[in-house]
């Protein structure tokens, strides 16, 4: 076994009003290495003090600073620059990002790379907005406007940590918001240095402001603020709940990505190879820590003894190893609290189900926060193994009999993010998309994400979209513009 070279401590304040300021109560907390358990970064804490100088920065960007006035152009030009900024320095991002939450380095360079992309389609979409002329009676002429909502409250993860600020800035930037990000507590290190280039690519002090600290104490204090128009977030289901009763008080526009429990289904007539295959990649690729795990599979009866003996004995391949390693699959869980949550399930997965493969901590590793690639079969879909959401290499099979009863197994959840059909029969491929309650559907895949489609789930996997020109959506507001073509008084008092 290898491990990372030991890392440097380095320090990080918040990025607020474009300027690097310690947090007002001088608090700062640790960031580690999930392979190492080293300390690498202790990031400054925003407390509620920090996060209303945060919060006026952007409201002050927003109504009289010069971002008022910039052109559609010109924004997108901002995100063209950042794109660059992000293909450049490639290498020292991903680095970090896979020291920092334990992916493989390999899986860190792609989520690079689409986070240039993101940049890049929403520079392109800036200036692609328009409104649109309403057909009302010939004596008047009325009009919708596309305005920018205003200043956006910006609440990321851990699994994807600069993918996700890119998912979240892109557009805002694009429609012409003004932000306050906040990145999850584990892994603020890519977002910090993204934050370095912000003015060099001609943002305004203001336009985006980078916080960090804890959840209950940052974020929350950014969801109350009287002073931000939207929460756009993802997470859990649990803290979407708070933030929805928290934002009722001051009636904001809130999104929500909750992540899910999604079915991945097999049918006997599914390419045997890919299919094993993406039964694997659906639900252990970024160790699991995916919103769209493929964490129920479904495999029809038929073939379901095989497919497990086949998942299993594949999965004996899957290489472990330190994130910096080319040839990781796998790297440790973002961090102990998520270690000790996904142990649980593993216990509770053992009386609940019987064990194909893993179940516990890999022998090869004397630290880190390394978990087996885990797959539980003969599952209920009622066990909790198959209704919660784990969040880590661990796979619930279960086994159907005809399309009807694959159905209603994927559909029987609270949520709703996403599902995979695998067949070969077209007619039946269809079928099941347009029966499965989720918002994103792959056939014969699972997982591949582009920025020009949209992602969100339906039920209680959130609500808005992401991506595409519908993330762009949920940044603008809609005027309507009526004018009075007709001289004559109404006449009416
Ligand atoms: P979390 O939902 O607590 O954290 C996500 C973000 O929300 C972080 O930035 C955190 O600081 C912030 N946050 C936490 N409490 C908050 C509050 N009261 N007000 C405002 N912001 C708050 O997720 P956590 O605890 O890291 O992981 C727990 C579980 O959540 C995971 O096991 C997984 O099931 C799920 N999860 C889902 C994700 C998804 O992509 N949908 C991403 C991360 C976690
Ligand atoms: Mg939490």
């Amino acid at each position: 076994m290898t491990t990372t070279a030991k890392a440097t401590v380095r320090t990080y304040r918040n990025y607020i009003n474009g300027q690097w300021v310690e947090g007002s109560s001088k608090e700062t907390f640790a960031v580690y290495d999930p392979a190492t358990e080293e300390v690498i970064a202790q990031v400054a804490s925003a407390n509620a003090r920090d996060v209303d100088q945060a919060a006026k920065a952007a409201r002050a960007a927003f109504d009289s600073g010069p971002w008022a006035q910039t052109t559609a152009q010109d924004r997108g030009r901002v995100l063209f620059k950042l794109a660059e900024r992000v293909r450049q320095n490639t290498p020292m991002l991903a680095e970090l990002e896979a020291r920092n939450s334990g992916k493989p380095i390999v899986e860190a360079e792609y989520d690079m790379a689409d986070v240039a992309t993101c940049f890049e389609y929403y520079g392109g979409l800036a200036n692609k907005v328009t409104g649109s002329v309403n057909p009302v009676p010939a004596n008047a002429l009325s009009f919708t406007m596309r305005e920018p909502i205003g200043v956006a409250g910006q609440i990321i993860p851990w699994n994807y940590p600069l993918l996700m600020a890119a998912w979240k800035l892109a557009p805002a930037i694009a429609a012409g918001c003004c932000c306050v990000l906040k990145p999850a507590e584990q892994t603020p290190l890519t977002a910090m240095e993204l934050a370095n280039w912000l003015e060099e690519v001609g943002l305004p002090p203001g336009v985006v402001n980078i916080i960090n600290g804890v959840g209950e104490v940052t974020g929350a204090a950014l969801v109350a603020h009287p002073g931000v128009d939207k929460i756009a977030f993802t997470g859990s289901a649990a803290v979407g709940k708070i933030i929805v009763k928290s934002a009722a008080d001051t009636l904001k526009r809130v999104t929500l990505e909750l992540g899910g429990k999604s079915p991945n289904v097999f049918f006997a007539d599914a390419d045997w190879e890919a299919a094993v295959d993406g039964a694997l990649f659906g639900v252990f690729i970024n160790q699991g820590e995916v919103c769209s795990a493929g964490s129920r599979i479904l495999v029809e009866k038929k073939i379901y003894t095989k497919f497990v003996e086949a998942m299993a004995e594949r999965a004996k391949r899957i290489k472990l190893g330190a994130p910096l390693e080319r040839d990781t699959k796998m790297g440790p869980l973002v961090s102990k609290e998520q270690y000790d949550r996904v142990s649980s399930y593993l216990e509770l997965g053992k009386k609940e189900a019987k064990t194909a493969i893993g179940g516990g901590r890999p022998k090869e590793f004397s630290k880190g926060y390394y978990v087996e690639p885990t797959i539980f079969y003969d599952v209920d879909n009622h066990a909790r193994i198959a209704r919660e959401e784990i969040f880590g290499p661990v796979a619930s099979v279960i086994p159907f009999d005809g399309e009807g009863e694959a159905i209603r197994i994927a559909n029987d959840t609270p949520y709703g993010l996403a599902g995979a059909v695998w067949t070969r029969d077209i007619y039946k491929a269809f079928r099941v998309v347009k029966s499965m309650r989720a918002g994103i559907i792959w056939v014969n895949h699972m997982q591949p994400t582009y920025v020009e489609a949209p992602w969100g789930g339906y039920k209680q996997s959130g609500f808005g979209r992401e991506l595409g020109p519908w993330g762009m959506e949920e940044y603008l507001e809609t005027k309507q513009v009526f004018v009075n073509l007709d001289e004559t008084p109404i006449g009416w008092y």
